[in-house]
């Protein structure tokens, strides 16, 4: 019996990672149906679908993951004429959103296979983010408490890179708080959200308190527009968060919060102190994990020239390491980007910096799904970099040791403040560079990514977000009526 899960899974027939990643798994090939999802029609998931969009898997282009169905505006309206505060007392809805963690835990095999199938996700990062949504789910349901009061209605738009953690993020936060959540996930990945709104559902939240409306910005742009919207948590780009902002102070109640979090041009800086073989693990995980689709993402890599030409030949002979296809597979280190688009973007600024020969290495990508081959190109410094290239794309600069300040200047100056890196071994150089880097989440001999719920909260400043942070103790108390103070940890 201790082999039966609750749902009555056989666990001796479950997948091992291992036959997931050798194809053994059933998920493999299962398909997924995502459709607006609405108290007023509760059995709306399950509707025909009327004008579906195909879901494409990245890496495979001729693997169908599943169907949406996109919100009309007549689901728009129905979802906030239908929302309503999440009435149970705190305990309770703290026990639910744990019992939701439980179960998402408990569809593991399937989260992974979507997250695989429908974002390109690679094993380990399936993995992590799993665990951070688990997180996200734990950590607000504890930080909950009867002072909260809801402030409403709010709009959650999340985006296709962390389609599972940050949309749970977003929405826990605010159903901790009592509030009624209308989820808008992003275009490309409404498989994994339509899951985990079932799973919050079946957990135990109420119909009216999460509604899901899939779609593209026209639908975003609808739940950004009314006035009977309380707030709006957003994360993705900032041209998109300035559109909010915009249409927020036109539509909606003044005062209405807007919690974004936005791109970033994120930089480390490697002195001549550093460990090269620590900063040459950091740069590859910064730069090429999850293909470089990080907000968190290093960028611009600072070398002071004294050390770059051997840093450089270790960076190369890492980067050809580096295991580019099928996210499927665990071997795999790098899988697709999202999409055609996000790939002509990328792979236009390869050929761009190609033709002017700062091509300082490249390694192989499948031909076939939206890959790009890893590559590393030197810029003259970070204010060459005038937009967030989102893929698998490192910039690097050299710097002279008496340039130090100026490479800070030039950071800053870009106006994004949301991850930044150093490797140094001298103390004091950390403590004046971290006084004066203007970034959210500053690490020191480590990598720039992933930073866990709880314990390194996470979000920017200036271009980069609104704060408060996510996964940090400011955050829920933004969703009530009884707003934290502005500054963060
Ligand atoms: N929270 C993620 C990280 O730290 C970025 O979105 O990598």
């Amino acid at each position: 019996p201790e082999r039966v899960n609750s749902e009555g899974w056989d666990l001796t027939h479950a997948p091992t990672l291992a036959d997931i990643s050798k194809g053994r798994s059933p998920f493999q090939t299962a398909e997924w149906t995502a459709a607006p999802v609405l108290s007023s029609w509760p059995e709306n998931s399950r509707r025909r679908l009327q004008d579906p969009i195909l879901i494409t898997n990245p890496a495979k282009p001729g693997d169908t993951v599943g169907q949406v169905q996109n919100a009309s505006s007549e689901d728009t309206t129905a979802a906030i004429d239908n929302a309503a505060l999440w009435a149970a007392d705190v305990k309770t809805r703290a026990a639910i959103l744990n019992a939701a963690a439980d179960a998402y835990e408990a569809h593991a095999h399937e989260l992974f296979a979507i997250l695989t199938r429908e974002a390109g996700k690679c094993m380990p990062d399936a993995i992590a983010e799993l665990r951070e949504a688990v997180d996200f789910l734990r950590y607000y349901a504890a930080r909950a408490n009867a002072d909260h009061r809801a402030r409403g209605i709010w709009t959650c738009i999340s985006p296709w890179n962390f389609p599972l953690a940050i949309f749970t993020g977003q929405i826990a936060a605010a159903l901790a708080a009592g509030n009624a959540v209308i989820a808008k996930p992003a275009e490309q990945t409404p498989l994994i959200a339509t899951r985990a709104v079932a799973l919050l559902h079946q957990a135990g939240v109420p119909a009216s308190a999460l509604q899901l409306l899939p779609g593209g910005g026209a639908v975003g742009a609808s739940l950004t527009a009314d006035s009977r919207i309380n707030g709006v948590a957003f994360t993705g780009s900032t041209a998109t968060a300035l559109k909010i902002r915009a249409s927020m102070a036109v539509h909606c109640v003044p005062g209405t919060p807007l919690i974004a979090e936005t791109g970033g041009l994120n930089a480390m800086i490697v002195d001549s102190t550093a460990l090269p073989e620590h900063a040459v693990r950091d740069i590859i995980n910064g730069a090429f994990r999850s293909a470089g689709q990080r907000c968190s993402a290093l960028r611009c890599l600072y070398v002071q020239e004294d050390i770059a030409d051997n840093l450089l030949i270790m960076l190369k002979g890492a980067m050809d390491e580096l295991h580019v296809g099928d996210p499927w597979h665990l071997s795999t280190d790098v899988g697709p980007v999202i999409d055609q688009q996000a790939h002509n973007g990328i792979a236009d600024h390869i050929e761009t910096t190609r033709n002017k020969g700062r091509i300082i290495h490249q390694i192989a990508a499948p031909a076939a799904g939206h890959f790009i081959r890893p590559t590393a190109i030197r810029v003259s410094g970070i204010e060459e970099m005038t937009k967030e290239i989102f893929g698998p794309v490192l910039h690097v600069a050299t710097f002279k040791a008496s340039a130090l300040d100026d490479v800070i200047t030039s950071i800053n100056a870009t106006g994004y403040g949301l991850t930044f890196g150093l490797h140094t071994r001298i103390d004091d150089r950390v403590q004046t560079i971290v006084e004066k880097v203007q970034a959210g989440n500053i690490y020191v001999n480590r990598d720039q990514i992933g930073a866990v719920v709880g314990s390194q909260p996470f979000g920017g400043e200036g271009l980069s977000g609104t704060g408060p942070k996510a996964g940090g103790p400011h955050y829920l108390p933004r969703f009530t009526a009884q707003p934290a103070p502005q500054t963060d940890c």
